[in-house]
């Protein structure tokens, strides 16, 4: 079989965000701003810092407007925040984010419980945040939930996936992607719906923008899996968090995003590139571990720091003897 791969992949990096929303420990402004700049410094180009939500429903990003104010912005880094409504954007605009996020679930119990509005509900809503924001100057992703399955409902019918996704386009969001927000996605099921909305919305533009992107939630340790097939159906943006930062504060050890450094490690081991250095990414995900005072999942890290421990056992025992 032959594998047709793309050369280069954009990570978008959302561990600042959908990780640490997740965590049961409240992060301090201060470690979020080194955590995020660490991230620059490794060559992470995509990151979504924070959330400008409810404080009151996601109280691990209240402080997102200090975050936004407090890290360093060189250039040709693009920092994004979640915004589910009108005061958010204003928030988000206050703060001089540069670019923002819209969100909504394919399936109508999770979006619900998620913003607190029905799908119809929420698109209406983001009429009045993503005109402005363009107006503004701030280009708008999205993201379509519960893609592959919703923790209330089940299955999640692939037509309606594709149809948010022409209505997010229309409103003239410039990528959309696609969740799998509880992790139960597989590989075949991944290659059906993807070619399904492949079918309506193409993976890129003319201009060569991504107008596709795909998240994956490793729960069943699916993800890279799942990553493959959608590189080979041409996808090439794909959203992961560092160390595999997040899980549920609800569900003791279940597992949170992709792992940014065992997708970027399985990249590069296929000659893919992204442009982000692994050893430092690594650090990241350690900076990352000390602060919400466990370990993270990625299997790369693990690996890497045993692989480092064995080295050094090696040098101590060659010095002594
Ligand atoms: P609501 O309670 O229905 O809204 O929440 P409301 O308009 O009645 O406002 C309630 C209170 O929130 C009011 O304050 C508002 O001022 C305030 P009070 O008068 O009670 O003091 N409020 C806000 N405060 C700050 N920023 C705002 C804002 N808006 C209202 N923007 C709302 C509706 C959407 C606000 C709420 O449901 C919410 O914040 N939800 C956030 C949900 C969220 O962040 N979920 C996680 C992100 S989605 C995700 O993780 C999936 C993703 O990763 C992809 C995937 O995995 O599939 C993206
Ligand atoms: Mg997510």
């Amino acid at each position: 079989m032959k594998l047709d791969l793309p050369e280069r992949v954009t990570v978008y990096e959302v561990g600042p965000r959908d990780g640490l929303q997740n965590e049961a420990r409240q992060v301090p402004t201060a470690d979020k701003v080194r955590f995020i700049n660490a991230l620059v410094g490794a060559g992470v180009r995509n990151i979504e810092i924070t959330s400008f939500v409810s404080p009151k429903w996601i109280p691990q990003l209240a402080d997102a407007a200090d975050v936004a104010r407090s890290v360093a912005r060189p250039d040709g880094v693009r920092f994004s925040a979640l915004v589910p409504n009108r005061r958010g954007l204003d928030a988000a605009l206050a703060a001089g984010m540069p670019e923002i996020a819209v969100f909504l679930s394919a399936s109508e119990t999770h979006n619900k419980k998620n913003v607190n509005k029905t799908i119809e509900e929420t698109l209406r809503a983001f009429e009045e945040v993503v005109p402005p924001a363009r107006a503004a100057g701030v280009p708008v992703r999205a993201y379509v939930s519960t893609v592959f399955g919703c923790p209330y409902e089940g299955d999640v019918d692939p037509a309606r996936v594709t149809w948010l996704t022409r209505e997010l386009r229309a409103m003239g969001v410039y990528q959309v992607s696609l969740g799998d927000t509880i992790g139960v996605a597989n590989p075949r099921q991944v290659q059906q719906v993807l070619e399904r909305v492949l079918a309506d919305v193409p993976a890129r533009g003319d201009d060569g923008v991504d107008l596709l992107a795909v998240h994956f939630h490793d729960t069943q340790g699916t993800a890279l899996a799942n990553c493959l097939v959608s590189l080979t159906l041409g996808i090439t943006t794909i959203d992961s968090s560092v160390g595999g930062l997040g899980g549920c504060p609800y569900a003791p050890g279940a597992s949170g995003n992709l792992a940014t450094d065992d997708l970027v490690a399985m990249l590069h081991a296929m000659g893919v590139q992204t442009g982000i250095d692994l050893d430092k990414l690594i650090d990241c995900a350690r900076l990352a571990a000390t602060f919400v005072g466990h370990e993270l999942p990625s299997k790369y890290m693990k690996a890497h720091i045993g692989k480092q421990a064995r080295a050094r056992r090696r040098a101590e025992r060659e010095t002594m003897g």
